[in-house]
């Protein structure tokens, strides 16, 4: 067939589908295929019109010399391709959003309408401070909140995301052991880590070591005892765990780790398990990081990127980073490097060029506001049973390898353990795109085979969450019996099986004409 080509398509676009039979437009139902701007306009027109004396005008220095290279679109042209990119992208706001350890949970529009309100919306950073009174107090006040839900020392606002808070955090380590004039270089890492935690460490010029995990999925707390050593600068261990399960030893943990001269690092990635009812400063932890995005439901990377304030145990907090907001009085103000000489001269420096993201601050004092400390426990509680209750529904189906550890907390995991011959997790993942839903998170933990690691989050009702487990069954199901059609999914989306690798390792990310 020849296509009309208003937009640019052209036959060989079309994803093929189950039959992989040729459409007139390359579109499936609503799945729209959308070629790329210079595909759609040319180089050679323009989408906007000028006045003949506007054209005609001498622009001196300022007339270019040469072509641009960019498509020249209308602007309905340019609208419409950007929305339809937009509707080929799942979002919260459509439907459940299974990622384990990302926490996609719903974004309350009250966060959004203060976070939009001019007073906050407009302010600049280097507006005078007198100015910005009113945003330097829901800093301070959504610090002190973090303070008291950690029951720890102090906090740094300043760090933009939860890996930036892991680097915070290992920098204070760094400095306080500098300070006390020790050259400690192992940082200790559970296999069961996050890959930003070795990363970080790794980035900070610590030498990473694995801490294997016992039969439970927890770490294993006679080989951590047995590894430290003066050479051990601490422990970044992450709590609840990416196994979703709560570390019972950390008390133990921390008391033997801080015995032998170093510091916990707590990655707290998965506090929304166990804000309101746990306080990780009883733990014994030095340092910790909340991804705001994840526990305040602010959203990821909406308004800006996310954020990730450290909170820190009084032998840390010395070496926090500048700048913060302080408080004199009824006033507020910054600390800097100008005048941070008395207040706190062993900071380890700046790693951003503000005080932190206004946006997400809004919105997290928000959220917080909203629930109150009781609400707060209820979250967690509410996201622990949520998990509790996917991983019971399924686990008939779907391998559990540590059903017998106990209950999960937030999070529920699989292993591909008991599927066909020949099917594997990435099967099971492709089949719920047919089905409507993004793929849960899979191939993490790496401390489990073909993981598949599902996080409701406390925002979802008991209809949503029957409504995914009976679609996780049936493709569970197709997986143990063989199908083969399950092999080819996703059969409804415009793209299918795409080489994973090669697009990592070798993006094409420019358009050559
Ligand atoms: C357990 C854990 N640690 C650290 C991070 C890193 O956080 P961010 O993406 O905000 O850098 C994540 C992100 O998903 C996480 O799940």
């Amino acid at each position: 067939m020849t296509a009309l080509n208003p937009a640019g398509w052209r036959p060989e676009m079309n994803a093929g589908g189950a039959d992989d039979s040729t459409t007139f437009t390359g579109n499936r139902a609503l799945m729209l295929e959308e070629p790329l701007l210079f595909e759609i306009g040319s180089t050679e027109t323009t989408g906007v019109d000028f006045d003949e004396d506007v054209a005609a005008a001498d622009l001196g220095p300022l007339a270019r010399s040469a072509p641009i290279g960019l498509p020249g679109l209308s602007e309905s042209e340019t609208v419409r391709h950007y929305t339809r990119l937009s509707r080929q992208n799942y979002a919260i706001d459509l439907g459940l959003f299974p990622l384990g350890s990302c926490t996609m949970k719903h974004n309350p529009r009250l966060n959004e309408k203060v976070a939009r309100m001019p007073g906050f919306a407009d302010v600049h950073p280097l507006q005078p401070q007198e100015t910005v009174q009113g945003a330097y107090a829901v800093i301070h006040e959504l610090a002190e909140w973090l303070v008291t839900l950690t029951g720890m020392h102090a906090v740094a606002m300043s760090p933009k995301a939860g890996a930036h808070g892991e680097l915070c955090g290992v920098l204070c380590i760094k400095a306080a052991l500098a300070a006390r004039g020790e050259d400690r270089r192992v940082l200790l890492v559970p296999e069961s880590a996050h890959g930003t935690n070795p990363a970080t460490a790794a980035f900070a010029g610590f030498t990473v070591e694995d801490i294997p995990a016992n039969a439970e999925g927890r770490v294993d707390l006679a080989a951590l005892e047995e590894r430290l050593g003066p050479d051990v600068a601490g422990v970044m261990i992450t709590n609840p765990n990416t196994c979703g399960l709560f570390e019972r030893d950390l008390k133990a943990i921390s008391d033997a780790v801080h015995a032998a001269g170093g510091y916990i690092y707590c990655d707290g990635a998965n506090f929304n398990a166990i804000v309101g009812r746990v306080r990780p400063g009883d733990l014994g932890v030095d340092a910790m990081h909340i991804n705001l995005h994840k526990t305040f439901s602010t959203p990821h990377g909406g308004g800006g990127p996310g954020s990730g304030p450290v909170v820190l145990s009084a032998a840390l907090a010395p070496f926090a980073p500048l700048p913060f907001v302080t408080k004199d009085g009824d006033r507020f103000r910054l600390i800097e490097e100008e005048n941070a000489g008395e207040a706190h001269p062993d900071s380890f420096g700046r790693m951003t060029a503000f005080h932190g993201q206004m946006g997400m601050f809004t919105r997290a004092l928000a959220y917080i506001l909203s629930h109150g400390a009781d609400g707060l426990k209820q979250v967690s509680e509410d996201a622990v049973i949520n998990a509790n209750y996917v991983l019971r529904s399924l686990e008939d189906v779907l391998e559990a390898p540590f059903a017998a550890s106990g209950p999960c907390m937030h999070e529920a995991l699989f292993s591909d353990k008991g599927l066909a011959e020949g099917f594997s997790t990435l099967d099971i993942a492709k089949g719920l795109i047919d089905e409507g839903y993004h793929p849960m998170t899979v191939y993490f933990p790496l401390v489990v085979h073909g993981a598949m690691l599902i996080e409701p989050t406390e925002t979802e009702s008991k209809a949503v969450l029957d409504q995914f487990i009976g679609a996780l069954r049936s493709i569970a199901l197709r997986a143990k019996n063989g199908d083969p059609a399950l092999k080819s999914a996703p059969h409804f989306a415009p793209r299918a099986r795409l080489d994973e690798t090669l697009a990592a390792r070798k993006p094409v990310l420019r358009w050559e004409g």
